[in-house]
Formats: C-alpha cells, sequence, structure tokens
C-alpha cells in the first residue's frame, strides 16, 4: 500500500459505564511522527487501543486510506506496530526467542526473520543480551524490547504508548534518533506527558485534555503563539505565591530569598520581567492550564 495514506480519527466516543474517556475526539494523521500529549487520564491510551484495534469505540469511526480499520481486520494489522503502556513480555522467553514469535505472529517470511530480528536487537542496542532471558531485563531494557516487536514487521503505522517510560537519558536519544528515519516513510504517534520528549522526538503534536483534544498541529507553528507572552522575573516568595494564583508559573528555582519563576500569559506588573523565548513547554502550559506536576520540568531536574 502506498505511504501517503491517511489515518483518520472522527468523531470517536468511548464510555466506560459512567466514564466518557473520550468525547467526539477528531484528527488526521499523516506521514510524519506525531506526539500525543496529554495528563494522566487525559485518554491516551484508550484512543491508542482502538487505533491498534485492539479495542472498540462507542461511536465515531477511524479509516486508513478511507477505509474502516475495523473492516479491514487483518489487512490493518498487518500494516501496524503497536506497544501498548503496559507492556509486558514472555518471561520464559529469551529476547530472540521472544522477537521470533512475534514475527511469525506478524506473518515475516522465515527467510527474513533472523536478519530482521538482529536489525531491531541493533536498533534498540540489545543485541548483546539477545540470548538472555527477558525477565533478566531492567524495565528500561523491557521496553527496549517492546519497541523491537512493535517495529519488526516495519510497520506503515507505529503506535507507541509512553516508549520513553524508563529510559535512561541516553537511550532516550538513542530511540528518537531511530524514530526520527522512521517518520519518513511511516506514521509514527507516541504518547507521553513528558513535554521535552516531544520536543526531542515529534515535529507535529495532538494534545488532549480530559477526553478531547484540545489543539493538534506542527509543533514550531504552536510554540509560535505563545511568542510575546512568556516573561522572566526574580521575585520574593510573597510574590511568588502571588503571582502562582494570577499566571501560569512554569519554572522556578531558588536565589536566596528570592525565586526565579517563568510565566505565561500577560505582562504582570508586580512580577518586573524580561521576555523569553517561547519553548513547548510555554504552549503547553498556556494551552491546558497545566502546572508544574505535568509539565515535565520536575522530571529533568529531579537529581
Ligand atoms: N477499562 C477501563 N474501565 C473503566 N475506565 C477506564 C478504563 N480504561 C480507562 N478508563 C478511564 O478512562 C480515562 C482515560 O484513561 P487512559 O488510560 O486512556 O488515560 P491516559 O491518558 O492514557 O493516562 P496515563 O497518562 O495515566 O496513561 C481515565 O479516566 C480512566 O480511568
Ligand atoms: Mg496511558
Amino acid at each position: 500500500m502506498e505511504s501517503n495514506m491517511e489515518l483518520q480519527v472522527e468523531h470517536l466516543c468511548k464510555s466506560y459505564r459512567k466514564k466518557e474517556a473520550l468525547q467526539d475526539v477528531s484528527f488526521t494523521l499523516r506521514r510524519g511522527i506525531y506526539g500525543l500529549l496529554g495528563e494522566n487520564g487525559a485518554g491516551k491510551s484508550t484512543l491508542m487501543r482502538m487505533m491498534a484495534t485492539v479495542d472498540f469505540p462507542t461511536k465515531g469511526n477511524i479509516r486508513y486510506g478511507g477505509k474502516d480499520i475495523f473492516d479491514m481486520d487483518e489487512g490493518y494489522r498487518s500494516l501496524i506496530g503497536y506497544m501498548p503502556q503496559d507492556y509486558s513480555v514472555y518471561p520464559g522467553f529469551t529476547a530472540k526467542d521472544f522477537l521470533e514469535y512475534m514475527g511469525v505472529l506478524k506473518g515475516i517470511p522465515e527467510t527474513k526473520l533472523k536478519d530482521r530480528i538482529m536489525e531491531v536487537l541493533e536498533f534498540v542496542n540489545l543485541s548483546e543480551v539477545a540470548d538472555k532471558k527477558v525477565k533478566t531485563f531492567s524495565g528500561g531494557m523491557k521496553r527496549r524490547i517492546g519497541i523491537a516487536q512493535a517495529i519488526i514487521n516495519e510497520p506503515k503505522i507505529l503506535i507507541l504508548d509512553e516508549p520513553t517510560a524508563g529510559l535512561d537519558p541516553k537511550e532516550r536519544i538513542r530511540f528518537s534518533n531511530i524514530i526520527s528515519d522512521m517518520g519518513k516513510d511511516k506514521i509514527v504517534l507516541l504518547s507521553t506527558h513528558i513535554v521535552s520528549d516531544i520536543e526531542a522526538i515529534a515535529t507535529e503534536l495532538v494534545v488532549v485534555k480530559k477526553g478531547k483534544v484540545l489543539e493538534t498541529g506542527n509543533v514550531e507553528e504552536l510554540v509560535r503563539k505563545v511568542r510575546g507572552q512568556v516573561w522572566e522575573a526574580v521575585v520574593s516568595q510573597k510574590g511568588y505565591r502571588k503571582l502562582r494564583k494570577e499566571r501560569s508559573v512554569i519554572h522556578l528555582k531558588q536565589k536566596g530569598s528570592e525565586v526565579q519563576v517563568r510565566f505565561v500569559g500577560e505582562e504582570y506588573p508586580e512580577a518586573e520581567g524580561s521576555r523569553a523565548e517561547p519553548t513547548l513547554e510555554d504552549y503547553y502550559v498556556f494551552a491546558g492550564g497545566i502546572m508544574e506536576e505535568n509539565s515535565g520540568w520536575k522530571e529533568r531536574n529531579r537529581k
């Protein structure tokens, strides 16, 4: 099939008894790398499960090249690679055996499979432990084998639910390099709540909040939206407490008895500051009113 086909999500709704996990979600994906960004419980995994056809919508459609993906059935599943958030591998298998098993399931011809296994193990930096049992792997290594099985069939559509969770900084960089190459001829959708991961990997963004799509667009264009509205200032502790109530404060550092802050929105007369160059995090905070807790800033500065 051609690689310029669109994957369209149309008016998708999903309810779990009383809970409306997704409400009228619509967007279109084309070739490229999309970050699905949203706080815990926003509906990212629910959406991805349906895009991978492992769960069904309550209402709405998902189409690939104009065809309903649930009607395409096996034809669609052979085109996708999916790694669920709670990915667990068969513990008794070695890395190689596990990938062989997944490769056979996905219908990769035996003549190709051995080479492909070595290739994906190399991709995710697990060649050296190819013959080790998966149960002896660390959390990050298990994630990487999860990524390996998702790409083994060279999918046209790659859906990865929190692929970078548990990866160390070195592996994060490695992962973003692998994925950057893939975006040239695939639709790649990856979820995260870490803004810096999106900046490093994705060029397009789908922002979800409370089961709805807040915005979609090119990362740079979205960031440009908050240009001129990002400020940096040094304020007193008291000033800081006041500022927090009135602006989205993103970023702070103690400076003796004062606090260095970064905030988004209108200029604030009591915090005399200077304009700063906006980042994706500034946009995200501005768009969603999401505070420090979810902005990724804490994760980056935890040490
Ligand atoms: N099987 C289920 N039964 C009932 N409620 C569910 C089920 N799966 C998800 N939900 C609810 O749907 C909402 C969306 O959940 P979902 O897992 O899609 O969020 P998420 O964006 O992936 O969050 P996280 O960042 O924590 O992974 C949440 O309120 C969740 O409690
Ligand atoms: Mg999730």
